[in-house]
């Protein structure tokens, strides 16, 4: 099985190159599960009903979530009805909407999993406790198992790539909105990534309007930082290959287009 991830859609430049390039990429990796990032979707920040249905539109199968998961006030009427969403499993105990869910791709059953770090992060519940919880549930129905680890912290990431190494198939980590070079196929077959990166502004920081943040720097003044729309634009990503019964990965592949590394057919 092949699950192509796509990092922090960020506002309408993110949406656009989603739209644009996920057809292209169903096209070059064929894949059978698409997982797609949407905590910064609407402007930024948090995502609205209708772009969770685009996204699905476009071919997304499930979307993920991470600390922007209630910016948008809309996301408490629809979230508890939307099955193919999940938000970081290790909110408190009854906070809306959950943190797994269960894809069936021609029979074959996957699991998607979204947690979020507590370094640098609010503190919410272990991260690494509430894995083990979900893995064991998962395991009753497949070995297949995409995490999505919402985390700021390098080393936070990396100790749970290696925690969940031969428990799951994937552990790519979310966040920084900057794309890491150290993907691999961890010892006991799990795909690892410290961060995939993020689809939307490329002439930005971190997708957000440069000048406004540079200013913060500049001046520690208050400013409202909105998402860059003057400049170009990227689109990050990873495809990795699981084998359906074991649930390991065998490859890892990072995707990152933009006017630097343009896209290869
Ligand atoms: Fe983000
Ligand atoms: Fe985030």
């Amino acid at each position: 099985m092949k699950i192509l991830f796509i990092g922090d859609v960020a506002g309408s430049p993110g949406r656009d190159m989603l739209q644009a390039y996920l057809p292209k990429l169903k096209e070059k990796y064929r894949p059978n599960l698409i997982i797609v990032n949407g905590e910064n979707a609407a402007a930024g920040k948090g995502i609205t009903q209708k772009i969770y249905k685009q996204f699905q539109q476009w071919g997304a199968h499930v979307i993920t979530m991470g600390n922007h998961t209630w910016d948008k006030k809309e996301i408490f009427e629809f979230i508890d009805d939307a099955k193919n969403m999940i938000r970081p499993a290790n909110f408190p105990e009854g906070t809306p909407g959950k943190g797994i869910t269960f894809v069936n791709i021609n029979g074959t059953e996957a699991a998607v999993i979204n947690a979020q770090g507590r370094t640098f992060l609010p503190a919410i519940d272990d991260p690494f406790k509430k894995l083990d919880e979900l893995i064991e549930i998962a395991k009753k129905r497949t070995n297949i198992i995409f995490v999505d680890f919402h985390a700021e912290a390098t080393s936070e990431k990396q100790a749970m790539g290696w925690y969940l190494d031969g428990k799951v198939s994937a552990v790519a980590g979310t966040h920084t909105h900057t794309q890491t070079a150290d993907e691999r196929i961890l010892p006991n077959g799990t795909a690892y990534i410290t961060d995939v990166g993020m689809t939307g502004p490329y002439d930005a920081i971190l997708g957000m309007d440069k000048e406004a943040v540079m200013k913060k720097f500049l001046t520690s003044l208050p400013v409202r930082f909105e998402i860059d729309k003057d400049g170009r634009n990227q689109l990050n990503g990873m495809v990795v290959t699981v084998n359906e019964k074991s649930g390991k990965a065998s490859t890892i592949e990072r995707i990152m287009i933009n006017d630097d590394h343009p896209f290869d057919s």
